[in-house]
């Protein structure tokens, strides 16, 4: 039977949640990845030392193993001083700055992406060395929303030439263009954004399960995204932006955005890079090239994976709460090894 071995998978734009929705994804995440990158957008977000410490600590014992490293992330804020950066400095892999609104839970982003209004905390995250996220959209139409952000990430890559800037879920070429531009520009995809288009999420029925921000593109965009990630393009890393929510917020009016993906990314993954002919390169894509970007020395941790039957079920229990996965009571043809 067919095997891979996933060298130190590494999921560089997670969310884990918080209490028992955390105690339930934690596990999922942890028993395939070796460290993830943990988003911040908690309520209220992550924005001092003390709420970001007990945030680790809680994923370190939800996530059932020690095989598992939280890299932790504080909310942008325009005015974190540079006494608070540097004391931060150890503690975080990067600041993860939100648009005010665009999104879950990032009501207090940030009001103006100018440059000028942001200064003083990208000085300090620069001088610190500390690594910039940010969720790349504008207020305006939906599908123009990424493209629209272009000359933001242009204006910030070079007024700071210095600070190390990741453009989060892409999924535009655009993005993927702007990439080779700058030195200090690198980007996160996710799974979803590489196998699915707007057409699979609102072309027929609704899918409320595929609806995500940013919300999934054209299929030029998608061969863009897939054409990188199947080459390992360098600056280029996976972040799955596993976003699980409970059924109820997804099955409804007002439909949450987010899709689950922990449990089958890897699987998935496997898939898509064998269908291809590239399954050489899925161990840049999921860890070589976030260890490089971020100069990150995981401890190693080794995944079979086997060309064996997996069959997704059709939600995950917390409590009376239900979370369904991508791909929900379909059959993958690639599973973990238990
Ligand atoms: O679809 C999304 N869900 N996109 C985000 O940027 C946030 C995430 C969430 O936290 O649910
Ligand atoms: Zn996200």
């Amino acid at each position: 039977m067919q095997t891979f071995t996933v060298n130190t998978a590494l999921d560089m734009h997670l969310h884990l949640r918080d209490e028992e929705m955390l105690k339930l994804v934690a596990p999922l995440s942890s028993k395939t990845f070796a460290g993830a990158l943990v988003m911040p957008n908690l309520v209220p977000p992550i924005t001092t030392k003390e709420a970001l410490l007990a945030y680790k600590q809680r994923i370190i014992e939800a996530s059932g193993n020690d095989e598992f490293e939280p890299k932790m992330t504080l909310f942008f804020k325009n005015d974190y001083s540079y006494e608070f950066l540097e004391e931060m400095k150890d503690e975080i892999i990067a600041i993860k700055l939100y648009p005010a609104g665009i999104t879950t839970n990032s009501e207090t982003g940030v009001a103006s992406m100018d440059v000028e209004e942001l200064r003083p905390t990208l000085e300090s995250m620069s001088k610190l060395g500390i690594p910039l996220c940010i969720h790349g959209e504008t207020n305006g139409f939906v599908m123009d929303r990424e493209k629209e952000f272009m000359p933001i990430y242009e204006s910030i890559a070079s007024a700071f030439p210095d600070l190390k800037i990741i453009m989060e879920h892409i999924t535009t070429k655009d993005a993927v263009n702007l990439l080779d531009k700058y030195d200090n520009l690198h980007a996160t995809v996710t799974l979803h954004h590489l196998l699915i288009t707007l057409d699979d999420v609102a072309g027929g029925m609704l899918q409320p399960h595929l609806f995500c921000k940013p919300i999934a593109k054209r299929p030029e965009d998608r061969s863009a995204l897939l054409e990188a990630a199947l080459n390992a393009h360098s600056k280029l890393m996976f972040g799955s932006d596993s976003a699980p929510h409970p059924k109820h917020k997804k099955e409804c009016c007002g439909c949450a955005a987010g899709v689950f993906t922990s449990p089958i990314a890897l699987q998935v993954l496997a898939d898509l890079f064998e269908k291809n002919g590239k399954l050489e390169n899925l161990n840049s894509f999921v860890s070589l090239n976030a260890q490089k970007i971020y100069n990150y020395k995981p401890k190693e941790k080794l995944i079979k994976l086997i060309k064996k039957d997996f069959f997704v079920p059709d939600a995950y229990r917390y409590n009376e709460e239900l979370v369904v996965p991508m791909f929900a009571g379909e059959k993958l043809s690639w599973s973990i090894e238990e």
